[in-house]
């Protein structure tokens, strides 16, 4: 494997080849081990998934499994490695709430602070071992917008806040603690974790992979910005909504949704027509309320009125709705809207879609040590008035084929194994991503190769 320190991101094409070891070699999953999860934050659950003492949620990635547990007796949230001391099980799995965390090998037992409660016939032991011998070994946590972050080691140096500086910047207005799951999917896919993620954290595949959008989505080309080891795509220019994309000329649309369009008369109800579509086969992100905001726009917007009015009528019909159910996101304006841009890549494994009431984030993990399997994981969000948020519909899935999914998600699975499998062929030796839409990708792919293969640590 190439060892050598990669030079830094600029506009040479070349950086734009993505070699194909690091998603299918098990030296490169095992080097992630030690060099990738190791040395970065983690996004582990969400600070609601764990609001009561007692709550835990266990996390797991590669071998490793670290429980997140808000503690019975103060109430803080702590980290641990969700590792029996006396012989290695496991002790937790999924999520619930207890009081004490009990090995069920040999009754070992721990107070939810990570402290030895018992061993069972500690006396045997001659007085050589200790209670705070086998205390849980714990994590660096930390939280921001609601979401909780942990370090394997927990003397690392850097703050979360300092590591998703530029995140934190963009999102200072979006109030994404504000946010509430509405539902959250684990599900296994047959390909590797970066496939998977690759996936969510560009828009290029939208034109082929979600063709059901090209005859209103307007110009929807993409372009992308890296911010140290994150990075945003957004609309390479203002998309001309309610126009064809200029690729339609390539590729049409579904002919199942041909007829959706053709009651649209106007822009304005094409846009409609648009939110309602994206509304139906996301499942998520764009939610009734925008789609609702859109109707109104379809019949109170003026017909001469110019793109950039039906802009804006778009917005403030949607804040309008917002405030019809008790939010106000008044504080997150045009300019930050432009700031969180449509999709970012939370190095290394995190993707976050935020609209104004809607969220999408996803999570990709390596399954154990099977470089052609990994753990997805999809929270749909969306911003509720306080004390207004459902309690989410938590499932997991192992296989995607198992249960029914949004067609945007289906059409992204499909690909997957696809993908995966194709890159073995002795006929692929290379990725080459667009060097402005794909952005995105090269900086994952180059900061990852530069953790695991560049001496970085
Ligand atoms: S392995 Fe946990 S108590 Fe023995
Ligand atoms: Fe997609």
């Amino acid at each position: 494997m190439n060892k050598s320190v990669e030079p830094a991101l600029g506009s040479n094409a070349d950086e734009a080849l993505i070699p194909k070891a690091p998603y299918l070699s098990q030296e490169f999953l095992q080097l992630e081990k030690t060099r990738l999860w190791s040395k970065v934050w983690l996004m582990a659950c969400r600070e609601s998934d764990v609001a009561q003492p007692g709550n835990y949620v266990v996390f797991n990635v590669a071998d490793e499994s670290i429980v997140v547990m808000r503690d019975v007796a103060d109430g803080v949230l702590r980290a641990f490695f969700n590792i029996c001391q006396h012989r290695g099980r496991r002790l937790l799995s999924g999520q619930g709430s207890v009081n004490k965390l009990v090995c069920k090998y040999h009754g070992w037992r721990w107070n939810t602070d990570g402290t030895n409660d018992e061993i069972i016939d500690q006396a045997d032991w001659g007085g050589t071992l200790s209670k705070d011998d086998v205390a849980l070994k714990p994590l660096k946590l930390d939280t921001w917008g609601g979401w909780v972050f942990v370090h394997m080691d927990a003397d690392h140096p850097q703050s979360l806040q300092d590591w998703l500086a530029p995140v934190v910047h963009a999102f200072r207005n979006y109030r994404f603690e504000e946010f509430s799951p509405v539902w959250m999917r684990s599900v296994t896919l047959p390909c590797n974790w970066k496939v998977a993620l690759d996936v969510f954290i560009e828009g290029y595949h939208a034109q082929t992979a979600h063709r059901q959008f090209n005859p209103v989505s307007g110009d929807n080309r993409w372009t992308a910005v890296a911010h140290g080891v994150h990075s945003m795509f957004h609309s390479r220019v203002i998309p001309v909504l309610g126009d064809p994309s200029p690729n339609i000329k390539a590729l049409q649309g579904l002919p199942e949704d041909e007829s959706l369009f053709l009651d649209a008369k106007d822009r304005a109800q094409k846009i409609h027509t648009y939110f309602m579509l994206l509304n139906r086969d996301t499942g998520a992100l764009f939610t009734e309320r925008k789609v609702r905001a859109m109707a109104r726009l379809a019949n109170e917007l003026p017909t001469d009125a110019s793109y950039m009015d039906t802009l804006l009528a778009m917005d403030r019909l949607h804040r309008e709705e917002g405030k019809k159910d008790g939010l106000n996101w008044d504080q997150f304006t045009l300019e930050d809207v432009g700031a969180v841009g449509l999709d970012w890549n939370i190095f290394p494994n995190i993707a976050f879609l935020p609209q104004e009431d809607g969220a999408l984030v996803y999570r990709a993990r390596p399954n154990g040590n099977d470089p052609d399997s990994c753990v997805f994981d999809i929270y749909s969000l969306e911003r509720f008035a306080p004390g207004k948020a459902p309690k989410p519909q938590v499932e997991v899935i192992r296989d995607w084929r198992d249960t029914s999914w949004p067609r945007v998600f289906v059409q992204d699975f499909e690909n997957l194994n696809e993908i995966q499998q194709g890159m073995k062929s002795q006929a692929f030796t290379v990725g080459r991503a667009n060097p402005i839409a794909e952005l995105t990708n090269i900086n994952l792919h180059y900061h990852v190769r530069r953790y695991v293969l560049g001496g970085e640590n």
